[in-house]
């Protein structure tokens, strides 16, 4: 007989709930706290899970406690949310996805993982792959931004980078491919709301990122909050247990969220917990998150015959088999037994910078003449605003967010709490140590009080350039951090309108550089920055990160993967969106438009500049006409016309112009990435298989039929932009 056969022939039915509890430890909580202390617990075996402890003595004790104090000695599986980075952070997830590099995708999460095993964890909730169109809804922060596509490669590349090759080993953690599914889309943008979207957008946006995490392996996943479509996730059998489990073959662990199963019962579709209990077994969920419902639920449930043990033994087989895949009978400390060296977190960090910089997305950046009193449209000796030009002897670095060296970590922290991360101030000390810095914060990030701006706004004076740093507060996104308003916060945009006024009466540039978990609604910065740069919260080197790229140590070349908005009123916008019968025509009132804005966004996905000027030409496309098995080349010609080196990220796009159902605008299929130096030219290739253009029909099956498809090229979802050619599908 196995051990796992074995330990179910001996457990009680309390030691079987047990091993489908999980509990929070006192370290951090990331929802209402439940269970009290739970060490006689463990030692009695009802319960076999713990999240939100951190550190190999914690870890280690506590472990003891189950595997040398128990009964049955089952170890427990502990869990933490390591986001985006551990000790370490790294960029935010949205930040991060747009470097638009599977590499980095999946070294930060192994260095997470290295950095979680080392403290004891063997679980991750992570990757976050929600696709999300709407900026209001605060954990576009932790996630991919709007693309599907773009979800898929993130998915695989975290899967892998946390997992390692062995589960087992000593530096792997169990990933989480979460909220299974469909988040994104809260109604409002609204924390929790529900959620009501087509058979078709769930199955063509949202499911694809989850069927990739399941095809890459990922031990566990975790429903979401949400209903969808009046079914909570928690308890939807359709999609846990017939398309996850059944049509998927997902045959990993299932952990609800945070008193999720209880919170069924507000859903209204559970009178009790009792019921409550039954419907998340019956979905499939394996382990109940700090609900408690299925050790209070279950006994009740058997009794009155609603749940049969065998459905009870298949939860708690699959537990002890993730427990096994991960060695922890073999060796319940092994993860947490090695402190790492100094030296390999030192290296951590410097990648940390590098990631950073790369995830640094350069918006806008206006050409000024050097000479300050020409005017500003002045055709000799123009250059850009970025990088700082050698000659800055006196820069005003301001606004909240320039001292903020917390504030850099992001929403989601973790054990990265108490990390010293590096403001922008600090970066731009280190960097320009003979620079005469003047700083003052001019007003709170979030307040009323704007008594500072005068003196903020006089430092302008004399100075050779401006930094302005304004956004978010971490905690203004992530979990319940929906914003009605998401533009700058409390008196940001007073200091912002006297700062630069001051500064452009003297024919001083300004660089606004932005940190938030999300696209802004800034329309005037937009309009009136010299510079405009998206930080987004970029972790614990931000300040030299952001240092690096302002003084041209390396140029930016991030882009941004959600579109942002020239109103809220366009929210959700995105640039997949179907055609409309009337598309927007200015010579025609009846068409598809606002009266009080433009259609496109301000900044279309994809969008981020470098520091060199990338022309386009000469798009190749091979074969022209295509059959399904047939893998497409392309390639365009790229040179750098610009004064610096600068890498160039390619985007391919299709568009589906006749097909059995409206298809996107355009849909990304691919990109590459293509470094030059200044006056180089290459050619950048993509290459496209066939079988990516199938569509879903009417039907919503896959189709691939014969017919046009435009293969469309250039640098961000802006169409104007784009190269184009035409190939022919045949059947
Ligand atoms: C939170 C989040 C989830 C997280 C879990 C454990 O409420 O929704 O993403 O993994 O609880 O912290």
């Amino acid at each position: 007989m196995n051990r796992i056969d074995g330990l179910l022939s001996r457990m009680t039915l309390a030691e079987k709930l047990g091993q489908l509890t999980m509990t929070a430890s006192s370290y951090a909580v990331t929802g209402p706290v439940i269970a009290g202390d739970s060490t006689q617990s463990i030692i009695d075996g009802t319960i076999g899970n713990l999240l939100n402890m951190v550190g190999p003595g914690p870890t280690h004790e506590m472990q003891r406690l189950a595997v040398e104090r128990s009964r049955l000695g089952i170890p427990l599986l502990i869990g933490l949310d390591i986001i985006h980075g551990h000790r370490t952070l790294f960029p935010i997830p949205l930040a991060e996805a747009g470097i638009f590099d599977e590499a980095v995708w999946e070294r930060t999460a192994r260095e997470a993982a290295r950095e979680g095993a080392a403290d004891g964890l063997a679980l991750t909730f992570a990757p976050m792959l929600d696709v999300s169109r709407d900026l209001r809804w605060g954990r576009t922060a932790e996630g991919p931004g709007e693309d599907p596509w773009l979800n898929v490669r993130i998915a695989r590349a975290k899967v892998r980078g946390f997992q390692g090759a062995d589960l087992a080993a000593a530096d792997a953690l169990a990933a989480c491919a979460k909220h299974f599914v469909a988040y994104g889309p809260v109604a409002g943008g609204r924390e929790y709301a529900a959620v009501d979207i087509s058979e078709r957008t769930l199955r063509e946006v949202h499911l694809p990122g989850f069927a990739a995490a399941v095809e890459a392996g990922v031990a566990t996943l975790m429903p979401s909050f949400t209903d969808l479509n009046g079914v909570p996730m928690t308890a939807h059998v359709p999609l846990l247990r017939d398309w996850l489990r059944g049509a998927h073959g997902f045959d990993g662990v299932i952990i609800s969220d945070y008193h999720a199963i209880a919170e069924l019962i507000n859903h209204g579709v559970a009178a009790d917990l009792v019921d409550a209990a039954v419907l998340a077994l019956k979905a499939g969920v394996d382990i109940d998150m700090m609900a408690d419902a299925y050790r209070h639920g279950l006994p009740v449930a058997l009794e009155q015959g609603r749940v049969s043990m065998d459905e009870i033994d298949a939860c708690v087989r699959r537990v002890l088999r993730l427990k096994e895949q991960l060695g922890l009978f073999d060796d319940p400390y092994r993860r947490g037994a090695q402190a790492e060296a100094p030296a390999v977190i030192a290296e951590r960090h410097a990648y940390a910078r590098d990631v950073a910089r790369k995830a640094i997305v350069l918006l806008r950046n206006e050409l000024r003449n050097e000479s300050r009193n020409e005017s500003r449209n002045a055709l000799r000796n123009e250059r850009e605003t970025l990088p700082l030009p050698s000659s800055v002897k006196t820069l005003c670095v301001l606004g909240p967010l320039a001292d903020a060296a917390s504030e850099m970590k992001g929403p989601w922290w973790g054990a990265g709490e108490h990390e010293p991360h590096v403001s922008v101030l600090a970066g731009l000390r280190a960097a320009l140590p003979d620079v005469d810095l003047r700083h003052a914060p001019g007003v709170a990030i979030d307040d009323a009080d704007d008594g500072g701006i005068a003196a903020a706004a006089a430092l302008c004076d004399g100075a050779d350039a401006v930094i302005l740093c304004l956004g978010e507060r971490a905690t203004m996104s992530g979990e319940a951090a929906s914003r009605a308003h998401p533009g700058l916060p409390g008196r940001q945009q007073a200091l912002a309108e006297a700062v630069i006024a001051r500064a452009h009466a003297q024919g001083t540039p300004v660089t606004v550089i932005l940190f938030s978990g999300r696209p802004l609604v800034i329309p005037w910065l937009a309009d009136r920055a010299d510079a405009l740069i998206a930080a987004w919260f970029l972790g614990v080197e931000a300040g030299h990160a952001i240092a690096d790229v302002l003084t041209g140590q390396v140029s930016p070349s991030g882009r941004t993967t959600m579109s942002w908005p020239r109103a809220l009123g366009q929210v959700p916008i995105h640039y997949a969106q179907r055609p409309s019968g009337r598309p927007m025509n200015p010579a025609d009132y009846y068409t598809s438009k606002y009266q009080d804005v433009a259609n496109d966004p301000l900044y279309p996905f994809g969008h981020g500049l470098t520091y060199g000027r990338f022309r386009y030409a000469d798009l190749r496309v091979e074969p022209r006409n295509v059959r399904r098995d047939d893998v497409i080349d392309v390639s365009v010609e790229l040179r750098n016309d610009g004064t610096r080196e600068a890498e160039e990220t390619v985007f391919l796009f299709v568009r589906d112009k006749v097909a059995q159902v409206t298809r996107p605008l355009l849909e990304l299929k691919g990109y590459a990435k293509l470094k030059l130096a200044p006056g180089q030219a290459g050619r950048a290739r993509i290459e496209l298989p066939a079988a990516e253009l199938a569509y879903l029909g009417p039907d919503l099956e896959p189709v691939f039929e014969a017919g046009e498809v435009e293969i469309l090229v250039g640098p961000s979802a802006e169409r104007a932009g784009l190269l184009a050619e035409t190939i022919a599908l045949l059947e």
